[in-house]
């Protein structure tokens, strides 16, 4: 790049002005203005000239993308999770990725315990009965869920976001266990109540709440399939807010229609925005269009922050949130 011509960026999705300004201060900025997504060819046009692509998590960053634009320096996605850029790709290119790590952690978490007490509680199917206009009537036993306190939660992935919905777990009187790849220090663990680091089997056989807080890869590609899932308590629930890959839908349905386990809250599908059609007819599976990071703060948080490394990396500096295959 010629450090007189001001630096190209393409920002491939919509994103908060917030961060739409941060970047016109580093760049000529060319963003796309839409919620739907962008047209590969409307696409490719612009990256050929792009110094800098903002990308969305709707964005396959692979080899095609980054043929189409040579004079790449930056990938800069616009999300904590970046299962859609082949980073490997971006290396062997010289073309640097970032991520936006811990601006969406509460947010996350937030709902993440908000579908525990949905699933548990059986709100959605409620909130579908008045909804219908079926008649009804409080009675002693109708709709009966299950409480939470003295129960356990087992993180599957305790990075900031499964300690924070750990946190938030806590307050509503539930036991931690989880399973990780390294332990938490010993004063998170203390902080957690006592949380425990156990082999998967295990916590998915003493778990009555099962959540996903791990990253998508390879490994963790079907971690929940029917196996995991006849290991889980018939009175248990999982909650996936993570990546949904993470979970073979079809025997989650399955699992979920033969009573294997309780219910479920799903954030993230396997083939979004399609949600396996064996889920949408069961009562016990709570659904909601990937959310997690979805409130005013997080998101603006989110485009600033990716903003940041663009600004770092034009500016010469390190970037701020490196992510390394
Ligand atoms: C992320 O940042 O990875 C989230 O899934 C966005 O909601």
């Amino acid at each position: 790049m010629n450090p007189q011509t001001p630096a190209k960026i393409v920002v491939t999705g919509r994103i908060p002005e917030a961060g739409l300004d941060a970047l016109r201060a580093a760049g000529d900025v060319w963003a796309w203005d839409s919620d739907e997504v962008i047209a590969v060819d409307v696409r490719n046009e612009q990256l050929a000239a792009a110094d800098v692509a903002v990308t969305l998590l709707t964005d396959k960053v692979d080899d095609a993308f980054l043929d189409a634009a040579p004079n790449l320096q930056l990938v800069a996605n616009v999300a904590v999770g970046y299962n859609n850029i082949d980073v490997a790709a971006c290396t062997e290119r010289n073309v640097q990725v970032t991520n936006t790590p811990g601006v969406l952690t509460d947010a996350t978490a937030d709902l993440a315990m908000g579908l525990v007490l949905m699933s548990t509680r059986r709100l959605a199917e409620g909130e579908r009965l008045i909804r219908s206009k079926t008649p009804w009537q409080w009675g002693m036993f109708m709709m009966l869920g299950t409480g939470l306190q003295g129960r356990t939660l087992g993180i599957v992935g305790m990075g900031g976001i499964g300690a924070a919905m750990a946190m938030r777990a806590r307050a509503f009187g539930m036991n931690i266990v989880y399973h990780n790849r390294r332990s938490v220090d010993e004063a998170t663990e203390q902080l957690l109540g006592g949380a425990r680091r156990v082999d998967l089997d295990e916590l998915l056989a003493t778990s009555d709440v099962v959540s996903l807080n791990c990253p998508y890869s390879k490994e963790t590609h079907h971690l929940i399939d029917i196996d995991a899932l006849s290991l889980m308590k018939p009175s248990a629930h999982l909650i996936n807010t993570a990546r949904g890959p993470i979970v073979d839908e079809e025997a989650l349905a399955k699992a979920l229609k033969t009573g294997l386990i309780a219910g479920a809250g799903l954030d993230v599908y396997e083939n979004e925005p399609t949600v396996h059609p064996g889920l949408l007819d069961l009562d016990n599976v709570t659904l909601v269009p990937h959310l997690g990071s979805a409130t005013v703060e997080t998101r603006t948080a989110m485009a600033t922050t990716a903003a940041a490394n663009v600004v770092a990396v034009l500016g010469g500096r390190d970037a701020l949130n490196p992510v390394t295959a």
